[in-house]
């Protein structure tokens, strides 16, 4: 939520505010409502802003003809006043020397904005960021220096923070510090320093970073860091870190084509993704199974579809003879639980780890009740991987489009691939049973392959719905977890439509009085345990009008024929490949909301009102 990118270079010539703007751009999925950048010239700050869109308040090279040798930028998603100009960041104090963007929320900035307009000091804004440039102006009156002034100040703060400070008066360096909220470094040594909310802003520049934790700031120089405990002001060494993602991650090329989306090209990318995710360390795989096995309660946590891959992970882990998983979202998991029991494990899935809730639940549990915390989590160095015992991480890569796709394909790969490893250390199923499972399961990559050959009938199946404006997703046992995926990405991406996902054997409690001619509903049908059972669902939906879409097996006879549209997942006839389809089943449904939204003409990789990582509760 909210995209910070600056830079500071000793390069001459330059483009810093080309750059800078170019930062933002790569950063626009965490917040897209307003921007700014701010400069420092000649002793002098010089800051643009406005609502709307990057490219549109840079249309005649508004931010581009920005002049200054460093500076930071900002990417808003409104929390504290309206997208408006004057709510843009970067904030400034009252003499225009300082100039701050904020990432997260301060909780306590109403008192500290009373206390500072008390002491004279004029506010522009609506926003909590406001406060800081004031602080910082009111201590460096008192005689600190800048990194002084900026530690003081953020000790005043509470909640959470990621803010870069430049000052007119300091050409020489700029500074970070952060609390709960992401800030990254990049580095070309000897040359030029970035700083980033995402690694994916300064990928196409550097790949070599360091990542900030809580309660630090850093001292960026041109091209060299200093890192300091923002408590005790004691120098912190830290080694830089080689990203292992490829430079061109954030561009929207794969294997030599442009795609229109980031959604599209990442949906593309899965089969590939899947395959790394089964390379994964075998360490990090017995990691996990043991502490699930050793527990004595589990429990997943997680939000929006890094949720649903909890609940497809949990069903696999409980099936395979693991124990039975409590699933909580992550934004209810402490008022569900006012007490956690003694040797419990919670497991927390997020792509980005930086979501708020997921972190905060992880804390609660582990810091108050002891609790093991094993993360599946996409990005390396992330807050959730800091605070958990075993972390798996997934091989998605940089997922930009604001929807989740290709990190919830990697996680319950990466969660089957758990569920297998327990159903072997238990030793109660016959080792060649589970080889089997797990030979099924590595089909996966090669399935979705296949899925995306039959596209096109995907598309066409988009384009028959794409004026319908309510969907019912109807699953049973292990699918419901692609059902509540599949309506939530048409929630996402196609805001024409309202979708739900719900439990078939539920419908008759109330979602079949909805029923009309020509409502869409679509089965989520492979041919497991469920299918007879399902049978009867379609059948009581479509003698009532229902337009039925059913997602199957190719072999599939009687869902099919029931159909008024079948999309047909292309998997062997056994129960090995039938128990592992939990993946191919939901992406046809990943990419059944493309095309919807695509048709639609919606901007796919930024949905309305959406942020890629919810940094606040
Ligand atoms: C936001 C994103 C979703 C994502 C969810 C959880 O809502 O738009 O795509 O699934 O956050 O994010 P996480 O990074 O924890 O997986």
């Amino acid at each position: 939520m909210c995209g910070i990118f600056g830079l500071i270079t000793k390069k001459k010539d330059v483009p810093v505010a080309k750059l800078i703007r170019e930062g933002l751009q790569r950063l626009e999925y965490r917040g897209y409502d307003s921007a700014g950048i701010a400069l420092v010239h000649d002793g002098k700050i010089e800051c643009r802003k406005d609502s709307g869109r990057i490219a549109d308040i840079n249309k005649d090279g508004w931010f581009d003809s920005m002049e200054g040798s460093f500076g930071v930028g900002h990417t808003r998603w409104a929390t504290h006043g309206p997208p408006v100009a004057k709510n843009s960041h970067p904030h400034l104090d009252c003499k225009e020397k300082i100039a701050v963007v904020h990432n997260g929320i301060l909780e306590n900035f109403q008192q500290l904005r009373k206390e500072l307009s008390e002491r004279g000091h004029e506010f522009k804004s609506d926003t909590d960021t406001e406060v800081f440039p004031h602080l910082i102006e009111e201590y460096i009156e008192k005689g600190m220096d800048l990194k002084k002034a900026v530690i003081e100040t953020v000790k005043q703060c509470k909640g959470a923070y990621g803010i870069v400070v430049c000052h007119a008066d300091t050409p020489d360096y700029m500074l970070v510090a952060r609390k709960e909220s992401p800030l990254t470094i990049g580095i070309t040594p000897g040359e030029t320093t970035y700083c980033a909310s995402d690694i994916p802003a300064f990928l196409p520049l550097t790949k070599t970073a360091y990542i900030l934790d809580d309660d630090e700031i850093a001292v960026l120089y041109p091209g060299q860091v200093e890192i300091f405990d923002i408590e005790t002001n004691q120098k912190r060494h830290r080694d830089p870190m080689t990203v292992q993602w490829s430079m061109d991650a954030a561009a929207k090329t794969l294997d030599g084509k442009e795609y229109k989306w980031f959604m599209h090209k990442e949906l593309h990318e899965v089969p590939r993704k899947i395959r790394e995710q089964f390379k994964m360390p075998q360490s990090d795989i017995d990691a996990f199974a043991k502490t699930i096995m050793d527990a004595d309660q589990v429990f997943i946590t997680a939000a929006g579809t890094a949720y649903y891959a909890c609940l497809a992970g949990k069903f696999q882990i409980t099936r395979f003879g693991g124990p039975y998983i409590q699933s909580i979202l992550c934004s209810e998991f402490k008022d569900h639980l006012p007490e956690i029991p003694p040797n419990s494990v919670v497991m927390a899935v997020s792509q980005s780890g930086e979501t708020a809730d997921t972190i905060e639940a992880v804390r609660y549990a582990r810091e108050n009740y002891g609790a093991k915390v094993c993360s599946v989590v996409n990005v390396v160095g992330s807050s959730l991987t800091r605070y958990s015992d075993h972390v798996i991480i997934t091989t998605a890569g940089p997922e930009i489009a604001v929807a989740s796709q290709k990190a919830y394909c990697c996680q319950v790969s990466a969660l089957s691939m758990v569920a297998l490893r327990i159903a072997e250390l238990k030793g109660e199923m016959e080792k060649d049973e589970v080889k089997k499972y797990h030979e099924a399961l590595i089909e996966t990559g090669n399935v979705c392959d296949e899925i995306l050959k039959k596209e096109d009938n995907i598309k066409s199946i988009a384009k028959a719905v794409s004026e319908k404006t309510n969907f019912y997703y109807l699953a049973r046992g292990a699918s419901m977890a692609a059902a509540l995926e599949g309506a939530l990405k048409i929630k996402e991406i196609n805001p024409k439509a309202h979708a739900e996902g719900y439990a078939a054997g539920e419908s008759k409690h109330g979602p079949i009085a909805l029923i009309r001619d020509g409502f869409p509903v679509v089965f989520v049908a492979p041919p497991d345990e469920t299918y007879d059972r399902l049978i009867g669902n379609v059948m009581e939906m479509k003698a009532r009008g229902g337009l039925i879409i059913s997602v199957v097996a190719d072999f599939d006879e009687k869902i099919s024929e029931l159909s008024d549209y079948t999309i047909e997942v292309p998997i062997k006839n056994n129960k090995y490949a039938i128990t592992m389809s939990a993946v191919p089943f939901a992406y046809t449904l990943q990419i059944l909301a493309y095309h919807a939204a695509e048709i639609n003409g919606f901007d796919v990789d930024k949905p309305t009102n959406l942020a890629k990582s919810v940094t606040v509760k």
